[in-house]
């Protein structure tokens, strides 16, 4: 059943699901034998990466950080604080950036030099939507899940003012929900 503040399933949750174990298996292939450790970014990325996770039948460990950016809940300024680091080291570790959307390429490109200098041996970045509309970093991506449109995106972890991150699909939010304005 389709959420009434949803005007249209991009992704259904069987698409996103087929294709979360795709990426699993490529990169369970990829990672065989390395122990790679999964960095995730709260709170949107934890749906897909306990998807993922579970698509990857080898060793493998999983840590969280968190991140806010001081823009608006719908744009980022580029400017990132860290709320949550890392609980372990990645010194010398392969490393793996699961994220679940890259829009501006702002918050990734912070992180991305931020896990650079604790010497890990290599960082490849995963995320299940990638927009490239609206790319202002240019972020190398190494396992894309969909590309898609510059519309405003939820469920699947996405949410909007903190909602609709339990949808199983992925949906874009009708205008009405969100007022005149359309978030970024
Ligand atoms: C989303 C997403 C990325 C970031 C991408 O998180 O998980 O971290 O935005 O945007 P960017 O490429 O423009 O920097 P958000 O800040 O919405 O936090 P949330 O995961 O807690 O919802």
């Amino acid at each position: 059943m389709m959420h009434a503040d949803v005007e249209e399933v991009l992704l259904s949750g069987e698409e996103v699901q087929a294709r979360v174990v795709e990426l699993g298996a490529q990169l369970a292939a990829d990672y065989e034998g390395r122990e790679p450790v999964l960095v995730s970014v709260l709170k949107g990325s934890i749906i897909f990466l306990a998807d993922l996770v579970r698509a990857m039948p080898i060793p493998l460990s999983i840590d969280l950080m968190e991140v806010s950016s001081y823009g608006t809940s719908t744009e980022s300024s580029g400017q990132v604080r860290i709320l949550k680091d890392l609980s372990t080291s990645i010194e010398g570790r392969e490393v793996i950036v699961v994220e679940d959307i890259i829009d501006t390429g702002l918050t990734l490109n912070y992180l991305l030099r931020y896990l650079h200098d604790k010497g890990p041996a290599s960082i490849r970045i995963c995320c299940l939507l990638d927009k490239p509309a609206r790319r202002l970093a240019p972020i190398e991506i190494d396992y894309r899940g969909f590309t898609i449109a510059d519309r405003f995106v939820i469920g699947y972890g996405l949410d909007y003012g903190e909602r609709y991150r339990n949808l199983p699909y992925i949906g874009v939010l009708r205008p009405s929900v969100y007022g005149a304005a359309p978030p970024a």
